[in-house]
């Protein structure tokens, strides 16, 4: 539970950090982004020396030969005319010129994609009295939210994440924040992202949400769905009523057919029925003398 506090959820954090390359010694800037975003990769001479008729030299590691970024070479650049960008950085990344005279040879890359993430270097090849390469680890995330149903009749609650890099953990939790066993029905990448579907049955009433966490990118998102209260006793309300409602019909039924056959609610016993037969007797009596004279 304490290391859930840790998380700030629902959001997604642009952060950068510094870590160590085990291997050279040399500082590893992180800068983790969110896919689509843009994003400013830190570069930074810290003697704060003007490098507007210097050269800089932006590459991504990981291919042979690297891929050429961003190059600047005293005032020529990959956007006003300099020859050797790699198309993946096409016309979608730029540098600071006001930062120049700073030191400063930061660059912008417009709406990160999946494919961006990696090492780059940062190279100031021509630097006296020694050159200086600077280390920057780009951490793309692609962070979906949880797409969660409740299948029908069996109380079964289903999570869907639809392709978030790096991969999730997914769970389902209750309002305890405790997880409930689920069943995985997918669990697949493809180019680079993760789709995960989970199932659960919902021990009771209530509300559940399903958690996605990247412990890469510090990133966590939920979604939550409710099960509805008398969902157990509805069933037995809807059998309730159509069995009153049958009722009810072959009362209705039985009491046409009764009439139908020539019965009639007054004629209840023979005497009642002699009775009012009288009476009209003597009705017809009544009505019939005045006739006759
Ligand atoms: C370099 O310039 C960028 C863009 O303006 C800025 O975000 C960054 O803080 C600057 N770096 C330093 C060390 O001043
Ligand atoms: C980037 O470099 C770090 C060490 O500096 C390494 O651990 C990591 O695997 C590298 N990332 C990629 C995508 O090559
Ligand atoms: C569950 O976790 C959320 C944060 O993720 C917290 O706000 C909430 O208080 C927790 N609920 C319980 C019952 O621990």
């Amino acid at each position: 539970m304490e290391l859930l506090l840790l998380f700030l959820s629902f959001c997604f954090l642009t952060l950068s950090r510094l870590t160590f390359g085990a291997e050279s010694g040399t500082p590893v800037t992180t800068v983790t982004v969110k896919e689509d975003d843009d994003v400013i990769l830190p570069c930074s001479l810290d003697t704060n020396v003007n490098i507007e008729k210097m050269l800089f030299d932006w590459k991504k590691e990981g291919t042979v030969p690297q891929k050429e970024v961003f190059m600047y070479v005293e005032g020529k650049h990959y956007n006003n005319g300099l020859p050797g960008q790699d198309e993946q950085f096409r016309d979608r990344v730029s540098h600071f010129p006001e930062e120049l005279k700073y030191g400063n040879a930061s660059i912008r890359i417009k709406q990160t994609r999946l494919e961006d993430k990696g090492n780059y270097t940062c190279d100031f090849p021509r630097l006296q009295p020694e050159t200086k390469i600077f280390h920057i680890e780009l951490v793309v995330g692609a962070a979906p939210e949880p797409y969660v149903t409740i299948l029908k009749d069996k109380g079964l609650l289903q999570c869907k994440v639809p392709g978030a890099s790096p991969k999730p953990t997914v769970e389902w939790w209750d309002s305890d924040n405790k997880t409930l066993p689920s069943k995985m029905l997918q669990d697949k990448a493809e180019q680079g992202r993760f789709y995960v579907t989970i199932q659960t049955t919902a021990p009771k009433p209530g509300c559940y949400q399903c958690v996605s966490t990247q412990m890469e990118i510090w990133h966590r998102i939920s979604s939550e769905i409710c099960v509805p209260e008398v969902s157990g006793f509805s069933a037995v309300w809807v059998i309730a009523t159509v069995v009153f409602g049958l009722v009810l019909f072959g009362a209705v039924v039985l009491l046409s057919i009764l009439k139908a056959k020539g019965y009639n609610c007054n004629k209840g016993t023979p005497e009642a029925t002699n009775h009012s037969s009288n009476e009209s007797q003597h009705l017809n009596q009544a009505s019939k003398p005045p006739l006759n004279e």
